[in-house]
């Protein structure tokens, strides 16, 4: 843990300032508390600290099947490890900001793997992230010891950072799998500094019938996350070979492999798969689609009244990566 981001945490109880109350081990190399307990000044509330990072809930909660995803998932998506942009592309597209943030403090919600966190970290910007699952572990062995990174399990409903300092927010892919989408949407913006910018994508809803992910999912819930994935482990790679058979096979191949829903068996070519790994990201998918507690998309005009409701200038909505890409800032 950053003994320095200690400026930046408060209580989550009462809002005072927390301190090192004991260290169980260090880093040698780096000095920073890899065990050890935080405690707030005024109401002696404590925060262990476990595995390198602050622990601000004391559980995954309803997010235990994202932390199970990104830990067992926690490369195949970081640009860095597969040699591709896809991550830098959808970060770029989606936030429209430069390169170049030096001086700057960013926040990100719901961090997942850290796959953005690098991206963020890239521009020279101080980032502080955070997820309310067990995926801050992945976040952390993707961006270890960044020195500009400060990485802590909490929820989004209950930041404990202090108010008006981030110049940047961003959240994307996480507003929908909230409890309350338009609530966690709000509790970000305390954060933002006057003519700071926030920055979120969020599924949009779908029109006409239901996406099959919204039927399967009551069916397979029984199973738990684990249990999903593994019928994924076993359906998956036979039927991503048999569909890669039938596509062989002239005309009527392609056709017949249609009815196997596990999307494409090609990719993008710029992206570097092996099929080993292209089975791999439909695992992760599928996974993805599949086990979330919440998943609540969204529709523009909603989306629209919260930046308006919230007073935010210079707002912009587009249809993007993961369905509608907001943004706005907070007046000065
Ligand atoms: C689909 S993942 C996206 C992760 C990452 N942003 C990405 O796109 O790779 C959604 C993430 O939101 C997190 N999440 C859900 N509810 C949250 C909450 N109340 N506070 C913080 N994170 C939350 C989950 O744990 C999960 O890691
Ligand atoms: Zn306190």
């Amino acid at each position: 843990m950053q003994r320095k981001a200690l400026e930046m945490f408060v209580c989550p109880k009462c809002g005072g300032a927390l301190g090192v109350a004991s260290v169980a081990s260090e880093d040698p190399a780096t000095g920073e508390m890899i065990e050890g307990r935080l405690e707030c000044g005024a109401c002696r509330a404590a925060v262990p600290v476990v595995r390198n990072l602050p622990r601000f809930v004391p559980s995954d909660s309803y997010a235990a099947s994202f932390g199970f995803q990104w830990n067992r998932f926690d490369r195949l998506q970081v640009d860095s490890v597969m040699n591709n942009d896809l991550s830098r592309d959808r970060f770029y597209a989606t936030t429209g900001w430069p390169a170049h943030l030096e001086g700057q403090r960013i926040l990100e919600a719901g961090c997942g793997s850290g796959r953005f966190t690098q991206l963020a970290l890239e521009t020279g910007a101080e980032v502080f992230s955070f997820d309310l699952s067990s995926a801050v572990d992945a976040a952390w062995r993707n961006n270890a010891n960044a020195p500009k990174l400060s990485i802590f399990q909490a929820s989004i409903y209950e930041i404990p950072l202090r108010k008006d300092a981030f110049d940047k927010i961003f959240c994307m892919g996480v507003l929908q799998h909230c409890p309350d989408v338009r609530g966690a949407f709000r509790s970000l913006l305390p954060f933002l500094r006057p003519g700071g910018e926030i920055v979120i994508d969020v599924y949009e809803k779908p029109g006409g019938f239901p996406p099959l992910k919204y039927i399967a999912r009551p069916f397979l819930r029984p199973l738990g996350t684990e249990g999903i994935y593994r019928l994924l482990c076993w359906t998956i790679p036979p039927a991503f070979v048999l569909k890669k058979a039938l596509h062989r096979i002239p005309v009527i191949g392609p056709q017949i492999g249609r009815l196997i829903p596990i999307g494409p068996i090609s990719h993008a070519p710029r992206l570097n798969y092996t099929d080993e790994e292209l089975k791999q990201v439909k695992i992760l998918s599928a996974l993805d689609m599949l086990s979330p507690v919440y998943d609540q998309p969204q529709t523009m005009e909603e989306v629209r009244r919260w930046f308006e409701e919230a007073g935010l200038a210079e707002v912009e909505l587009k249809r993007g990566y993961n369905g509608i890409n907001a943004k706005g800032k907070r007046p000065h």
